[in-house]
C-alpha cells in the first residue's frame, strides 16, 4: 500500500507524538552541528537528491532564507519563485501548478494570501506541501517558537504561554499546538481581532487548554512566556482601525512585570518597535528573538525530514 503524502499544512492535523518527534529531532540536529559552518551538510543528509520548490505570494526574509539554508544543511537543493513571476500570476490554476511541480520537485512550500490555496495545492500535489504562512496559520514558526522556549525553559508541557494582541495567523497556530503539546495558551485580544472561532471550538473539543480574554493583564499574569506579533499583518487593509483597537495591547515592561519572574518574550519578527512591543522588552534580557529567528532553520529541517519520511 502506498503511504499518504506527508503534507505540513496546519498543526491541528498532526498528533502530539508527531509534533514532539519533529521538535526532538530539531533539538538534536541543532546540538549535533554546534561549531559547524552554516553550509556544512548534516551527517545523515536526509534531503540528499531532493529539491524543494518555494513559492511566495507575500514578502519574506526569515522563511525564505531559513528554508533555503535548511535544505542545504540537509543535503538538498531549492528552487525559489514569487507567484507573480509564475504563470500562477497570469491565472494558471493552483491545481495545474501542483501537478506540474509534482513532476519536477520533491516538496513544495507555499506562502499564500489565502489558506484555501495551500489546501488546493496539497490536494493536487503528489509531493509534500508545506504551509510557509497563510492568512490562517504559520505552523513552521510555532515549531521554531516552541523549540526556542524549550531551549531556555525546558519542556513546554504544563507551561503557560500568553499571546497579547491580534488573534492572527501566528496566534492560530499556537491555538492548534496547545492541546497537542499540553501547554496552556492564554490569548488577550480586542473583540474586533479575536482568534478564529473554529480554532477555539476545535481546541475546546480536544483538551481545552486555550483561554481567551480582552484583558492583557489577565492573560499575562504568572505566564512563563509572553508573545507579541505585528498589529497589521501582510494583507490587512484596516490599518487605522487596527492601530486604535490594539493600542491597549502593547507588550511593555509594566505588562512583562506581571508574568512569571523567569518569563521569556517571543516575537516571530518583523517587529514594529513602539507599537506591539517596546524597545525595552524586545531588546531586553527576557527576549529570545534572535534564537527564535535562528531556530527557523533547525525547526524547518526537521519538518522537511518528517515530510521526506526520515522521522
Ligand atoms: N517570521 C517570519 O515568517 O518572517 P518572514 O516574514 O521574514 O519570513
Ligand atoms: N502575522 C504576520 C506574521 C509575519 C511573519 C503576518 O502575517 O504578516
Amino acid at each position: 500500500m502506498t503511504q499518504p503524502v506527508r503534507h505540513f499544512l496546519d498543526l491541528w492535523r498532526h498528533d502530539g507524538a508527531t509534533l514532539r518527534a519533529i521538535l526532538d529531532d530539531a533539538h538534536a540536529r541543532k546540538a549535533a552541528r554546534k561549531g559547524w559552518t552554516q553550509g556544512r551538510v548534516d551527517a545523515d543528509a536526509p534531503a540528499r537528491d531532493r529539491t524543494l520548490a518555494m513559492i511566495f505570494e507575500k514578502n519574506s526574509t526569515r522563511t525564505r532564507f531559513s528554508f533555503d539554508a535548511a535544505m542545504r544543511q540537509l543535503g538538498g537543493d531549492v528552487i525559489i519563485s514569487t507567484a507573480s513571476d509564475m504563470q500562477l500570476g497570469r491565472g494558471e490554476t493552483i491545481e495545474d501548478t501542483a501537478r506540474v511541480l509534482s513532476r519536477m520537485v520533491d516538496a513544495i512550500m507555499l506562502r499564500a494570501n489565502h489558506h484555501d490555496d495551500v489546501e488546493r495545492l496539497a490536494l493536487g500535489s503528489t509531493v509534500p506541501v508545506i504551509n510557509g504562512l497563510s492568512d490562517k496559520g504559520h505552523p513552521c514558526q510555532i515549531i521554531a517558537d516552541i523549540m526556542t522556549f524549550e531551549e531556555h525553559r525546558g519542556p513546554i508541557a504544563g507551561k503557560t504561554l500568553a499571546w497579547v494582541g491580534d488573534g492572527n495567523n501566528v496566534c492560530a497556530s499556537f491555538i492548534h499546538a496547545a492541546p497537542k503539546l499540553g501547554f496552556q495558551f492564554n490569548v488577550a485580544a480586542p473583540a474586533l481581532y479575536f482568534p478564529d472561532l473554529m480554532d477555539l471550538v476545535r481546541a475546546a473539543g480536544e483538551q481545552g487548554r486555550v483561554h481567551t480574554t480582552h484583558d492583557p493583564r489577565e492573560a499575562v499574569e504568572g505566564a512563563d512566556c509572553v508573545i507579541a506579533d505585528t498589529w497589521v499583518s501582510m494583507g490587512d487593509v484596516d490599518y487605522d482601525q487596527r492601530m486604535a483597537a490594539l493600542e491597549p495591547y502593547q507588550v511593555n515592561s509594566g505588562l512583562m512585570g506581571l508574568a512569571a519572574k523567569d518569563s521569556v518574550f517571543l516575537h516571530c519578527l518583523p517587529a514594529h518597535r513602539g507599537e506591539e512591543v517596546t524597545d525595552e522588552v524586545i531588546d531586553g534580557p527576557q527576549s529570545l528573538i534572535w534564537d527564535e529567528a535562528e531556530n527557523r532553520i533547525h525547526a524547518q529541517k526537521s519538518i522537511l525530514a518528517w515530510c521526506f519520511g526520515a522521522i
